[in-house]
């Protein structure tokens, strides 16, 4: 594997190496034992939208490789004021060992892969969020013991979540429902893809139908970063897509919840089923330190 751009161009074999990787790497920081695999090595992280989770676990998870984690916002950069993203690549690679980046465009992550000499990781697009979906199958797979076989149910907008939960659990054996509301659906390049697992995969508009016998329910915001200006209209068409007592009485009874964060309380999920599944919501926030951990040392070592 050269890149992490999105979980389409990954194997299963990737995926899960990865997966067992960050597993090991969890157990080797809670016993202390060292694993400074990316020793005098330096990650920039180019952030062109804000980030909590990702900053920092990228940053501590470098720390605690032994490497130098760079934050790189596009505000200071040159690539802010019109840099062509290719130029930057082909400067960064002379410097460092790998880039992390946050943007808005996908096409820009692949240029940047393309023009530049070194790993790239996709840290969230518009289109997918491939780092975040390696931490959520690790929660699963730590709280149900496997993947196969399950059935994940994503509620709410076709956006860089559902897309990439959508690979990631096909790719991993597990089956995954959605609902969304007329117009928010995935793109075509997403539903193309489900359409070759057949029966794996069903989009709903009706919630209860996605929910129905799940063994993990996910949600998103309504309004992703970049679309603040439509989160009125948003709200309104969201309406009914909302993980709450009575969509989780339709999953298992021992289901799961997950959430990227930050969430919206009252929005996408209600305060007290965020409350009741804060366990697995906090471990999966937790694992993006391990799982991104796991990347690096696969993509840099
Ligand atoms: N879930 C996630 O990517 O969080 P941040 O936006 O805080 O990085
Ligand atoms: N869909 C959200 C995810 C945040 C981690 C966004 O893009 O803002």
């Amino acid at each position: 594997m050269k890149h992490f751009l999105k979980l389409l161009d990954c194997t299963t074999e990737e995926i899960v190496g990865m997966l067992n990787l960050a597993d090991q790497l969890k157990y080797e920081l809670k016993h202390g034992i060292p694993h400074r695999h990316l020793e005098g090595k330096s990650l920039g992280m180019i952030f062109e939208k804000a980030s909590t989770r990702t900053r920092v676990s990228f940053e501590v998870g470098m720390y605690q490789l032994g490497g130098h984690p760079l934050f790189l916002s596009s505000k200071d950069l040159q690539i802010g004021r019109g840099e062509p993203v290719q130029d930057t690549a082909r400067v960064l690679s002379r410097f460092l060992d790998g880039i992390m980046i946050r943007t808005f465009e996908q096409a820009e992550v692949e240029a940047l892969a393309e023009y530049g000499s070194i790993p790239v990781i996709n840290g969230l697009t518009d289109f997918c969020h491939p780092c975040q979906i390696m931490a959520d199958l690790m929660t699963i797979r730590e709280f149900k013991g496997k993947l196969e076989g399950l059935k994940m149910c994503f509620i709410g907008d076709g956006n860089n979540m559902m897309n990439s939960l959508i690979v990631g659990a096909l790719k991993t054996g597990m089956s995954i429902d959605v609902a969304c509301p007329e117009g928010y659906e995935p793109p075509k390049e997403i539903l193309d893809f489900a359409a070759e697992y057949g029966d794996l995969f069903h989009m709903y508009r009706n919630p209860m139908d996605a929910a129905k016998d799940a063994d993990v329910v996910i949600t998103d915001v309504w309004a992703s970063m970049g679309q603040e200006e439509e989160a009125k209209k948003r709200a309104l068409a969201f309406e009914g897509y909302q993980i709450n007592k009575d969509l989780m009485a339709a999953a298992k009874s021992d289901a799961m919840v997950l959430h990227c964060l930050p969430a919206h309380r009252g929005e996408e999920i209600t305060a007290d089923v965020f409350e009741e599944h804060a366990a697995e919501i906090f471990e999966e926030a937790e694992n993006r330190l391990h799982a991104q951990k796991a990347v690096l040392v696969t993509l840099m070592k």
